[in-house]
């Protein structure tokens, strides 16, 4: 790698949604130069070329990973590629943004991991729900000491008819990892880990459910996501209950496809000593999403923060940008997206076992 100029020089893999909030998210940073973009689709690659006067375009990953001019590289791609792509690029020296998940098993992800230490190189995946506004909010009241001790939580994602199309990449086991607890389950896994302050994952017992997608029902009617045949390899709805080294527990539910009342619903809910909350986010809304509970003066409380909006994928690329220019890189390795999938891969273990598993026994 050459460092050609005073401004951070980036490239993005990958064209659908977290390839172009990436390029969104650079384009508002000054000092940073996105300088090469790749994906598949011609059309959309020289579409999103234009739009961001970005000037080397290309077909496959390795093509823009062998330029020897790039600082970082953003990797959107589908989940069964982010090892490898993360990986090489860690290998040529640069600094990797990931999407979620970090990747589809542990021992993907320890390599990711490992190849960041190695490198000495900023690993950071792409957790854009927990830089919320509402979570902000409920993060700092939390570490105030305002809830008291957290002693059960609860995270969850839930759609009525959210399955990202049949025969997607989304629904192979292959190149996926698994279903709606790896796609939207992570956030929410993660917003909850954030808010309750890391604490060590002791045991989980999951089930996972494959009710709907198989049948056909519960495809969303707007997926544009392009795939071949009616294939559907994962589950629709998993349910995990997590136990906490602190004595907390944690219940974390993930599903494309209910017949239930959601729509797209996410949210959070601590149950403390001196207080509990409420995140409940409908349809990507930001308003009206936390409720706060407290007894004051003997009697029951309950607060309503108006918080605002925040900006998703854009904060985390500009921590990104900020860490790399900043930072301390060997802080930022990937370990905590690592975390993450170890949890996830328990769950998936606990589920095909039908017993609780105990997390080191999993990896
Ligand atoms: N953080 C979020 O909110 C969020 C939202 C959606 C998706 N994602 C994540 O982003 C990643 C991509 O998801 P998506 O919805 O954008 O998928 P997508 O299928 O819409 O897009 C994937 C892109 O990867 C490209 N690609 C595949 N193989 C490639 C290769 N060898 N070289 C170059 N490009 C290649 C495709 O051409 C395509 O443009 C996934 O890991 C997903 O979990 C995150």
């Amino acid at each position: 790698m050459q460092q050609q100029s005073s401004s951070l020089r980036v490239g993005v893999i990958g064209l659908g949604y977290g390839g172009e909030m990436a390029l969104k998210g650079y384009s508002q940073l000054p000092n940073v130069e996105i300088v090469a973009l790749a994906g598949l689709e011609e059309e959309k690659l020289h579409t999103l070329g234009m739009t961001y006067s970005i000037p080397h375009l290309y077909r496959y990953h390795h093509e823009l990973l062998s330029r020897d001019d790039l600082d970082a590289v953003s990797v959107c791609v589908p989940n069964y590629l982010h090892a490898s792509i993360t990986i090489e690029a860690l290998g040529r020296g640069m600094h990797v943004l990931c999407e979620k998940p970090l990747a589809r098993t542990s021992e993907e992800a320890e390599a990711m991991v490992e190849a960041a230490t190695k490198a000495n190189r900023v690993l950071q995946v792409v957790f854009n729900h927990r830089v919320r506004g509402d979570v902000q909010v409920l993060k700092r009241y939390a570490d105030e000491g305002k809830l008291g001790n957290v002693y059960y939580a609860k995270a969850s994602w839930m759609r009525r008819r959210g399955i990202p199309g049949a025969g997607t990449w989304f629904v192979s086991k292959e190149k996926a990892g698994g279903g709606p607890l790896i796609d939207l389950g992570v956030h929410v896994l993660d917003m909850a880990l954030y808010l309750l302050g890391e604490p060590e994952i002791l045991t989980v017992s999951a089930s996972t459910y494959a009710e709907l997608g198989k049948h056909g029902k519960g495809i969303d009617p707007r997926a544009q996501k392009s795939g071949s045949g009616n294939a559907f390899e994962v589950e629709d709805l998993a349910t995990a209950f997590l136990r906490l080294s602190n004595g907390a527990t944690l219940l974390l539910e993930a599903s494309w496809a209910t017949h239930s009342s959601a729509s797209d619903d996410l949210g959070v809910t601590l149950y403390g000593t001196d207080g509990g909350a409420d995140l409940h986010v409908k349809n990507h809304g930001w308003q009206d999403t936390l409720d706060i509970y407290t007894d004051v003066a003997g009697v029951t409380a309950a607060i309503h923060p108006q918080a605002p909006k925040g900006e998703g994928h854009i904060t985390v690329v500009r921590e990104f940008v900020q860490t790399i220019t900043e930072g301390n890189w060997s802080l930022h390795n990937g370990s905590e997206g690592l975390r993450r999938v170890r949890v996830i891969d328990a769950c998936y273990a606990s589920a095909l076992q039908g017993r609780e598993v105990v997390l080191q026994e999993s990896k």
